[in-house]
């Protein structure tokens, strides 16, 4: 019988015999009550797991994998990919900040992706040096050539440019259009590359693009490399010598897959992504750069909370849980779904689903996790794990409501770092007059 490829979980969250809910070999329940809640749980052989799939499959390619900070930028974690030896794609001060301090080698493996990076922000860059940066317009290339002949230190340029392709996901997330305020139009690329290759301070090594996040389909991606081909060979005629291509992040996760599903296959997932690429790629001889965010750490986190209180207001039943949209945004901003799931089984009955709206204290009708979901009969005291919440959860949280951010947690095997203490008022306070 032929061996069956191994596959990686999708979420390293599983219950044991005894019913509690484990992150990698630790109860949830044990962190909670150590720690509090609401929580932040992550798992790191996960993010580990993840990077090594990613490197599995572009192993024949001269790559680097840039990890998107903003996805989940806690230190530890950082620290941790650093020690991978991942590199980073970074879009503030704040984030160079980050990864120097996780690993100050790291900052030579960072690229400076965002459209709206101040001279300030350039120079730290230039100071630190890093590996390129993306730049999103021509504005910002004249000031880039400023702070850069100010500074005396050469700039690598990569040109993020707009492919036009479309890629299906939320359009507050889509970005691969001329509509959308990234990037530079493709067709004007040939001539502002020009412009960038004139410059003594410029060195413009790279073209970058990224279509959007939270994409399910491969083939938009590999389209967009396509179009970056055609730039490539265009460039070359003109005498300019790209070497590297960056494709961005935007790899998708599902959201909706059941605990314990085998429906989502990252394995899968990831191969057929590298095989657009590569397709996409075919006869350029360049350094590949991706920018992953969510694939490698959305499914490697929970959002642990405490159920406060079961009320009904007319037809309605409603859960109040200790967590809100202060900690995790995502339902509010996007529609986006979370699965929801009890951390202890013994304390809900799975059998007697009841339809409930779950939601957060803070003072908002939009403060809401699920609405109309059918839960398991959890009751005031439980403990409830948000799924999918390593990315884009804790990193866009805010302190709205005057609510103290979440603790964090990193878990390795049986091991356990407090990676973000909870805030305090007085942390909230500090600021303020
Ligand atoms: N590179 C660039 C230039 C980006 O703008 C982004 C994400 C990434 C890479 C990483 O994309 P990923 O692999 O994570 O899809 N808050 C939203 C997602 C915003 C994505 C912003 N840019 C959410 O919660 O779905």
């Amino acid at each position: 019988m032929p061996r069956k490829p191994k596959t990686v979980a999708a979420r390293p969250f599983r219950y044991n015999p005894d019913g509690q809910l484990l992150c990698d070999a630790v109860p949830l329940e044990t962190l909670a009550e150590r720690y509090g809640t609401p929580l932040y749980c992550y798992s790191a052989s996960q993010v580990r797991e993840r990077l090594a799939l990613f490197r599995k499959h572009f192993k024949r390619h001269d790559h680097l994998i840039c990890y998107a900070v903003k996805a989940n930028s806690n230190l530890s974690l950082l620290r941790m990919l650093a020690r991978e030896g991942a590199g980073f794609d970074i879009v503030s001060g704040g984030e160079l900040e980050r990864v120097r301090r996780a690993d100050k080698r790291a900052v030579a493996r960072t690229v400076f992706s965002g459209a709206g990076k101040t001279a300030g922000e350039m120079d730290l860059a230039l100071r630190a040096g890093i590996l390129l940066f993306n730049v999103e317009s021509e504005q910002e290339l004249e000031l880039l050539a400023e702070r850069a002949a100010k500074l005396r230190k050469k700039a690598r340029v990569a040109l993020r440019v707009n492919p036009e392709v479309f890629a299906e996901t939320h359009p507050y997330i889509s970005t691969g259009l001329r509509e959308h305020k990234f990037g530079i139009d493709i067709g004007r690329a040939r001539e502002v590359y020009a412009r960038a290759a004139k410059d003594k301070w410029l060195s413009p090594e790279g073209v970058s693009v990224h279509i959007g996040s939270q994409i399910r389909s491969a083939a938009p991606f590999g389209a967009a490399l396509a179009r970056v081909r055609a730039l490539v060979e265009e460039l070359a005629e003109d005498g300019i010598r790209i070497r590297s291509v960056d494709a961005g992040g935007g790899l998708g996760i599902d959201y909706t897959a059941q605990l314990g599903a085998e429906e989502f296959d990252a394995a899968k997932e990831v191969t057929e992504y590298a095989a657009a690429l590569t397709e996409g790629m075919r006869g350029m001889q360049v350094r590949l750069l991706l920018e992953p965010g969510r694939f490698l750490v959305a499914q490697a986190g929970v959002l642990v909370a405490r159920v406060l209180y079961r009320k009904r207001n007319g037809a309605k039943e409603f859960l109040i849980t200790d967590a809100g949209m202060n900690d995790l945004i995502r339902p509010a901003l996007y529609g986006a779904h979370h699965e929801i799931v009890p951390v202890e089984r013994a304390t809900a009955d799975d059998s007697q689903n009841a339809i409930m709206d779950v939601v957060g204290p803070v003072c908002e009708t939009g403060d809401f996790f699920a609405r109309d979901r059918a839960m398991p009969d959890v009751h005031p005291g439980a403990l409830i794990a948000l799924l999918d919440t390593g990315a884009y959860a804790m990193s866009i949280s805010s302190n709205y409501n005057s609510r103290s951010r979440a603790a964090e947690v990193l878990v390795d095997g049986k091991r356990v770092r407090l990676a973000r203490r909870r805030e305090t008022i007085e942390d909230q306070l500090r600021f303020e007059e």
